[in-house]
């Protein structure tokens, strides 16, 4: 058996000394540089963690954090042979300057934030980490919730969660553990995912399904959105919609601000007074939300994935990913295949 370095010794192919049999080439990747690029950056034990993984698999890490313009971004990626991201942008003029990409990571569980298309048109397998950071911004949902019906804090009597009718809408690793943790609070749960029968949502034993998004509004007291931003969903909570809520509605979102349609909310909140908003991404429209006082609130930061924990499972899973995509080729958790 023989190795052979090639591609300045990036690449290294193994192959059988036998002529006949070198059909079983396989193509070994060693020290690839990669780069963590994180304007929002992990904990620090969770870097330390993603850096083991990276050098215990025989590769190089690199770190740009809390960048703040676009042009380090572009400088970094340059020679860098796989990118981890969370919410950042990897645009075409990202993919553009890194001519070495052969693997993208968003970890976390939207990728939103990554051209496909352009990661797909240059071979570039992009992923992300479904489920590593969900509990964390299961527990942000009933946080922002406590935090909302005892009227943030101002000192003046609220309510109590225990008995409402929680709505969740899109029932993937966010939603049941939203479900899971609000059943503890003993609410009453329902679910609507478009992907999933009604079967599916009620033999989970942790929701009970309705027939539509409508169906949920029209239900429950509180309905937290877990629906990714796609073409199908942007704008897609509109007037209409969160007007079914019934007197005193309470609208989550811990998911994206491209979902919410913010002029048809904006109108809506200011004809219906009972109703509040509590989001953990800040609408491009924070200036007017914010003259709904009391019935308002928005995170400064996106919050939900920012605990050690879910920053130690994203990073660490993405840093696997990768070690495991040069290593065997696996591209178990691709999403532009
Ligand atoms: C996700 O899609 O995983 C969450 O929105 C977390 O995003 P963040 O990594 O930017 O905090």
């Amino acid at each position: 058996m023989e190795i052979r370095d090639c591609r300045d010794g990036f690449e290294k192919r193994l192959h059988k000394e036998s002529l006949c049999n070198f059909v079983d080439q396989i193509k070994i990747y060693n020290k690839m540089k990669i780069l963590v690029a994180t304007e929002k950056p992990f904990a620090k034990v969770a870097v330390d963690g993603i850096r083991k993984v990276v050098e215990e698999n025989g590769h190089q890490l690199a770190l740009l954090e809390k960048y703040t313009d676009v042009n380090d971004f572009y400088k970094a990626v340059e020679d860098a042979d796989a990118l981890i991201v969370r919410s950042d942008k990897v645009t075409k003029e990202v993919i553009d300057h890194a001519k070495n990409l052969k693997i993208v990571v968003r970890a976390g569980a939207g990728y939103d934030n990554l051209d496909l298309e352009a990661c797909t048109a240059r071979g570039i397998v992009a992923m992300n980490t479904p489920g590593q950071n969900s509990n964390a911004v299961a527990e942000l949902v009933m946080g922002l919730l406590v935090f909302c019906v005892r009227n943030f804090y101002n000192g003046k009597s609220g309510s109590e969660l225990m008995g409402k009718k929680l709505g969740i809408l899109a029932f993937g690793n966010v939603g049941r553990n939203v479900a899971r943790i609000a059943k503890g609070f003993g609410m009453d749960v329902y679910a609507y995912d478009a992907f999933l029968t009604a079967d599916q949502i009620n033999q989970s034993g942790m929701a009970k399904a309705v027939a539509n998004q409508e169906a949920l509004f029209e239900t429950c007291d509180v309905v937290s959105l877990h629906i990714p931003a796609t073409a199908e969903t942007k704008q897609s909570i509109n007037y209409a919609l969160v007007n079914k809520m019934h007197k005193g509605g309470i609208l989550v979102n811990t998911a994206r601000k491209e979902v919410i349609n913010e002029p048809e909310l904006l109108k809506l909140m200011a004809e219906r007074t009972d109703l509040k908003y509590i989001t953990d991404i800040m609408p491009d429209a924070d200036a007017e939300f914010k003259a709904f006082e009391g019935r308002y609130f928005a995170t400064p930061k996106k919050m939900g994935a920012q605990t050690e924990e879910a920053n130690i499972n994203a990073g660490i899973a993405a840093a696997n990913q990768i070690s495991e995509y040069f290593k065997s080729g696996c591209t178990k958790f691709q999403v532009n295949k």
